[in-house]
C-alpha cells in the first residue's frame, strides 16, 4: 500500500481530503499541519510517494521548503501544490488552484500513484504493486511479469515490463538496477499472493539447503535477508500461509545454526560482524544467548528453546519500519528521546503489542507471548521496568538477560564506546533470586568461553 502525506492546517479539508484519497487510491494517509513534520516524515519514510500541501500557510511559502527537501535528497516523491507550481521544483510538482476541489486532486493522485482513473468512482488499489529490489536477491525466476516505473510527465506514471514470467535471471542484473537507484520492482496487484508464495517456496528452499551444505557465513547471509523480508510482509499483509512458512523456515535455521555451533560466541561473533540488519542480529544473537543459558541451567527441552527463537524474532518486530528505536531499553532513553506521541507510545507499547500480535501465529509454541509481553521487564508489556522482577515467568527472566547483554554488546560494537559492565549492572538491577540464576547463567556461559 502507497503512502501519502497530507499536509493542510483545517482539520475540515484536511479530513476530506484524507478520506478522499485514502478511498480512492487505497493509500494509507498520513495527515499532519505543520511543514516541519512533513520534513521530518520524508526523512525517516523516504519511500512516501506524494505529498498534497498548500502554496503557501499564514502567509509563508510551504512549497518551496518541502520541494528544496525532496530535490535536494532526490526522493521520488512528487507533490500536488494546492496553489501556484513554483518553477524551479514543477517536474515533481503538480498545481490545483481550489483547494476544495477534492474531484482534481483525488484525479491528479490516481495518475501519479498509477491508479486506473476509469475506476475511481470505486474503492480501488492501485494496480501495481511496489516489491522491494533486494526480494529478488534470492531469485532466479519470477512467478509474474515484473515492471519498473517510469515517470511519463510530472502527473503520470507508466509501469513498463522489465522481466517476462519464467524468465531467468542473476543476483548481478538485480544488482545493477539497485546501482541505478531503482528501489522497487512493481507487479499487477492480482499475483501479489502468487508472488508472496513464490518467493517464500523460494527462500525456504534455500534456507535448508544452505543449512545442509553452505558454511556459516553463507548461512547466515540467508537467514538474514529472509528476516528482513519476512518481519516487512508479516508488517504488509499479517500471519499469512506464506509469512508463517518463511518465518518457521528461518527460526529453524537460526536454531540449527545454534545446534551446529558448538562455540557460542563464535556465532555471535560471525552474525554481529556480518553485512545485515540491526533487528537481525538482535534477533539471532538473542536467540544463541538465550538458548546456551537454558543450556547451561541444564534446560534441554526443544520447545524452551523454540519459544526463546520465536521471542527473539517477535520481540521488536513493531520497529520494521523505525529500527533505531529497537535500540531504547530504559525509561530514561525513552524520555531523552525527542520522539513524537505516535513513535514515544510505539516504543512503550510495543512488547505488549507484540505478544498480543505473536498469538495470531499458530505456530508460535505457547508461552512465547508471555515471554515477549515481560522482555523489557514489565509484566503488563508496557515501559521499561527495573522493579517487582519476582513476578517475571521464569524463561522470560533468562529471555530479559539475553536481550539485555546482546543490546549491550550491539551498542558496543556500533559506538565503539566502552563496554558497560553490564553483568554486575543486570544483578543490581534485578536482585530476585531467580533472576540472579539466570544472570549466573549468562555469566558463566561468558566465563567458559573466556577459559577456551
Ligand atoms: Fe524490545
Amino acid at each position: 500500500m502507497g503512502q501519502i502525506v497530507v499536509l493542510e492546517p483545517h482539520k475540515d479539508l484536511s479530513d476530506l481530503i484524507s478520506i478522499n484519497l485514502n478511498t480512492y487510491t487505497g493509500s494509507e494517509v498520513i495527515p499532519r499541519t505543520l511543514p516541519a513534520e512533513v520534513i521530518s516524515i520524508l526523512s525517516i519514510l523516504p519511500d512516501i510517494e506524494l505529498v498534497v500541501c498548500r502554496e503557501k500557510i499564514d502567509g509563508e511559502n510551504i512549497i518551496n521548503q518541502i520541494a528544496k527537501y525532496i530535490k535536494t535528497h532526490q526522493l521520488e516523491t512528487q507533490i500536488i501544490v494546492l496553489g501556484e507550481v513554483p518553477g524551479f521544483a514543477s517536474e515533481i510538482c503538480v498545481g490545483i488552484k481550489n483547494p476544495h476541489d477534492i474531484e482534481k486532486i483525488v484525479d491528479a493522485a490516481c495518475k501519479i500513484l498509477g491508479v486506473n482513473p476509469d475506476q475511481v468512482n470505486r474503492k480501488i488499489r492501485p494496480d501495481f504493486i511496489p516489491i522491494p529490489i533486494d526480494y529478488f536477491f534470492n531469485l532466479e525466476t519470477t512467478c509474474c511479469d515484473v515492471y519498473i516505473k517510469i515517470k511519463k510527465s510530472a502527473d503520470e506514471n507508466q509501469f513498463v515490463k522489465r522481466i517476462h514470467n519464467g524468465d531467468t535471471f542473476s543476483r548481478q542484473a538485480i544488482k545493477r538496477y539497485l546501482e541505478q537507484g531503482l528501489k522497487f520492482f512493481y507487479i499487477q496487484k492480482e499475483y501479489q499472493d502468487n508472488f508472496t508464495n513464490f518467493l517464500s517456496d523460494k527462500l525456504v528452499a534455500k534456507l535448508e539447503d544452505a543449512i545442509e551444505n553452505e558454511g556459516i557465513n553463507e548461512q547466515i547471509e540467508i537467514i538474514s535477508e529472509s528476516f528482513d523480508i519476512a518481519i516487512k510482509e508479516i508488517l504488509n499483509l499479517g500471519f499469512t500461509p506464506a509469512t508463517i512458512q518463511l518465518t518457521d523456515g528461518i527460526i529453524s535455521s537460526m536454531i540449527k545454526t545454534i545446534e551446529n555451533t558448538p562455540e557460542m560466541s563464535n556465532l555471535l561473533h560471525k552474525v554481529i560482524n556480518s553485512k545485515s540488519s540491526y533487528l537481525y542480529q538482535h534477533s539471532h544473537m538473542v536467540s544463541i544467548v538465550a538458548s546456551e543459558c537454558l543450556n547451561y541451567l541444564g534446560i534441554k527441552k526443544k520447545e524452551q528453546h523454540e519459544i526463546m527463537a520465536y521471542a527473539a524474532f517477535f520481540c521488536d518486530t513493531s520497529f520494521v519500519e523505525l529500527p533505531e528505536l529497537a535500540k531504547i531499553t530504559s525509561y530514561e532513553q525513552l524520555e531523552n528521546s525527542k520522539l513524537n506521541e505516535q513513535d514515544w507510545d510505539l516504543v512503550f507499547n510495543h512488547a505488549l503489542e507484540a505478544s498480543v500480535f505473536i498469538t495470531k501465529n499458530p505456530s508460535a509454541p505457547e508461552g512465547t507471548d508471555i515471554v515477549i509481553k515481560h522482555h523489557h521487564g514489565a509484566s503488563n508489556g508496557k515501559g521499561f521496568s527495573v522493579t517487582n522482577s519476582a513476578d517475571i515467568p521464569g524463561l522470560a527472566k533468562i529471555f530479559i538477560v539475553a536481550c539485555e547483554f546482546v543490546k549491550e554488546h550491539l551498542r558496543y560494537k556500533e559506538t565503539g564506546a566502552e563496554p558497560s559492565p553490564i553483568i554486575s549492572d543486570l544483578y543490581s538491577r534485578y536482585p530476585d533470586p531467580e533472576m540472579v540464576k539466570a544472570i549466573k547463567a549468562l555469566e558463566n556461559t561468558l566465563k567458559k568461553r573466556k577459559k577456551k
